[in-house]
C-alpha cells in the first residue's frame, strides 16, 4: 500500500512535469550556462544512491556552455541519470560525460545495465511506456520520464539519441546548440 501510494505521488509530480514541459512556448528561463557543472552537481546528488545499488560512476566533465534553463537541464540529467539507476544491476557502472563536438554541447549518459531490444526503442518517449521487462522491476517508475527529456531537449532546439543492446546497456546523447548568450 505504502509503496503504491509513493508511486501515485511519483506519477502526479512526473504528470505536472510533463504538462509544464509541453505547454505551448514553455516559459525558459535561459542562462549561459556550463552543462558540465549543472551535470556534476547532479551527479553529486544521486552519486550516494549510486553506490548504495552497487554502481560505479564514471564521470569526464569538459566544459560545455550552453543557452538554457539550468533546472530544466537539470531535469533532464535527473532522469536519465534515474533510468541508469533503475534499469542497471549491481556490479554496473554507469558514465556521464559532457564535452563539445563541432557546434554542439554533449550530454551522454551511458549505463551497462539491462538495455532495450530494437521493438522497444521507437516507444521509450511515449508517454506511460514502460517495457514489458522493467514492468517486472521492483522500483517502478511511471513511465513519463523520457517524455518529459524530450520535451525539454526540444524546448532547447535539441536532438536526443539512443543506442542500446538488451543485456548489455544503454546509451542516451543529448546534443544542445553551443550557448552564444554574454555569460
Ligand atoms: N537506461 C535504460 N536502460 C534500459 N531501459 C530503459 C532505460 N531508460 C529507459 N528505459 C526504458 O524506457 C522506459 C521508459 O522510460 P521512462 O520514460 O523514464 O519511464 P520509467 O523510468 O518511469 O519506466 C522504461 O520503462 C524502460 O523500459
Ligand atoms: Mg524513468
Amino acid at each position: 500500500m505504502h509503496r503504491e501510494a509513493e508511486r501515485l505521488v511519483r506519477l502526479a509530480e512526473d504528470l505536472g512535469r510533463l504538462s509544464d514541459a509541453q505547454r505551448p512556448g514553455l516559459m525558459l528561463t535561459k542562462e549561459h550556462v556550463d552543462l558540465a557543472d549543472i551535470a556534476r552537481e547532479r551527479v553529486d546528488a544521486v552519486n550516494h544512491q549510486l553506490g548504495e545499488h552497487g554502481l560505479e560512476v564514471d564521470v569526464e566533465l569538459r566544459p560545455a556552455m550552453v543557452d538554457g534553463d539550468p533546472a530544466r537541464l537539470a531535469q533532464i540529467v535527473d532522469n536519465l541519470l534515474s533510468n541508469a539507476l533503475r534499469y542497471s544491476d549491481p556490479g554496473g557502472t554507469v558514465t556521464v560525460r559532457t564535452a563539445t563536438h563541432d557546434d554542439a554541447a554533449l550530454l551522454t549518459i551511458s549505463d551497462t545495465g539491462i538495455g532495450m531490444s530494437p521493438e522497444d526503442l521507437p516507444h521509450i518517449y511515449e508517454r506511460f511506456w514502460r517495457s514489458e521487462k522493467s514492468r517486472a522491476r521492483v522500483s517502478g517508475g511511471t513511465g513519463i520520464g523520457l517524455a518529459i527529456v524530450r520535451e525539454l531537449v526540444r524546448a532547447h532546439d535539441g536532438q536526443i539519441e539512443v543506442q542500446s543492446t538488451a543485456g548489455a546497456g544503454t546509451r542516451f546523447e543529448v546534443r544542445l546548440p553551443l550557448g552564444t548568450l554574454r555569460p
